[in-house]
C-alpha cells in the first residue's frame, strides 16, 4: 500500500486523536448525517456483504452493520482505525487500514459499496477517477455503489443564493477537492448505471441560508435547536426543486 501522507491524511489522523465525542469525529453537523443515514440505509439488506470506504472512527459502520450480514470498513488514517476498533469493536465487521487509491487488504467483490464524503479528500480529479475505478472492481456485478459526495455544483448554487441575500460565501474546507458532477460522470458510466439519486437540498437551504439570515451568519452554529428543527422539516419536505442547493449529492449506482 502507498503510505505517503498528505495534509488531508494528517488532518484525519489528528481528528481521531483530538475530538472527544464519537459522533463528531467524522462530521461536525450531526443532523446532516442523520438525514444521510435515512437515504443510505434504505438500500441495505440483511443478506449483504458491504464495503464501507473511508469509515473514519466507525460511527457509521455501527449503524450499517446492524442492517446487513457483514461490513468490511476501511480508512487510510491509522488512528481512525485504531479508534474505531476501541470505540465500536468488531462484531459482524472488520476495521481495516487501507487506501482507496491502492486497496490491498480487502476481500471483494462486495454486494454493496458505501462511499460517503471520501472522494473529496483526494488530491484531484485523477485520484477521484482512480478511486471510482477501484470501487467498480470491488463491487459485484449487479451490486450497488452508494456514493454521497460534495460537488462544486451545489456549493455554487448555494453561494449564488447566499450572495443574493447578502450572506458571505461558504468556503469549502481547504483540505478538500470538489469536482463538478459532470467531471466524474464518464468514469462512473464506464462500469455503473445510475438508478437513483438523493440530495439534502431542503436541509442546506434551511441551515445555510434561512438560519444565518434569521440569526446572523456569525451566530449560525452546528447542532443547535434550530438545526434540529431544520432537519425535522427537511425530512418531511425535500422536493427536487431544492436539489441544486444541495452541497452533497447521493448517487445509487448499479454495477454492470
Ligand atoms: C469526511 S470523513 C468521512 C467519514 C465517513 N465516511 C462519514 O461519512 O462519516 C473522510 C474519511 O476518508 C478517509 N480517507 C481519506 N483519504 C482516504 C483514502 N485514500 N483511502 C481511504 N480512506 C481515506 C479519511 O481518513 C476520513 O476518515
Amino acid at each position: 500500500m502507498n503510505t505517503k501522507k498528505t495534509t488531508t491524511d494528517l488532518h484525519w489522523n489528528s481528528r481521531a486523536a483530538s475530538v472527544a465525542n464519537d459522533v463528531e469525529v467524522n462530521l461536525m453537523d450531526i443532523f446532516q448525517r442523520e438525514i444521510e443515514y435515512d437515504y443510505v440505509c434504505r438500500y441495505l439488506e440483511p443478506h449483504m456483504r458491504v464495503l464501507e470506504v473511508g469509515c473514519g472512527n466507525g460511527f457509521s459502520t455501527d449503524r450499517f452493520r446492524a442492517l446487513v450480514e457483514h461490513v468490511d470498513a476501511f480508512d487510510y488514517a491509522e488512528q481512525m482505525i485504531e479508534r474505531a476498533r476501541t470505540a465500536f469493536g468488531e462484531t459482524n465487521n472488520r476495521f481495516i487500514h487501507d487506501n482507496v487509491l491502492s486497496p490491498s487488504a480487502l476481500d471483494g467483490p462486495y454486494d454493496c459499496t458505501i462511499c460517503v464524503r471520501v472522494l473529496i479528500n483526494l488530491a484531484g480529479l485523477d485520484e477521484q477517477k482512480r478511486a471510482i475505478s477501484n470501487l467498480a472492481e470491488l463491487t459485484k456485478p449487479n451490486g450497488i455503489l452508494i456514493l454521497a459526495e460534495g460537488f462544486t455544483d451545489g456549493f455554487g448554487s448555494l453561494n449564488d443564493l447566499r450572495a443574493a441575500v447578502g450572506l458571505p460565501l461558504l468556503e469549502p474546507a481547504s483540505i478538500n477537492f470538489y469536482s463538478a458532477m459532470s467531471d466524474l460522470q464518464p468514469t462512473l458510466d464506464e462500469a455503473f448505471t445510475l438508478e437513483e439519486t438523493f440530495h439534502l437540498g431542503a436541509y442546506d437551504y434551511l441551515t445555510r441560508v434561512l438560519y444565518p439570515l434569521v440569526v446572523g451568519p456569525e451566530n449560525a452554529k452546528h447542532n443547535s435547536n434550530f438545526s434540529e428543527r431544520c432537519s425535522d422539516l427537511a425530512r418531511a419536505f425535500n422536493p427536487d426543486d431544492f436539489a441544486p442547493l444541495s452541497r452533497m449529492r447521493g448517487l445509487v449506482l448499479r454495477r454492470r
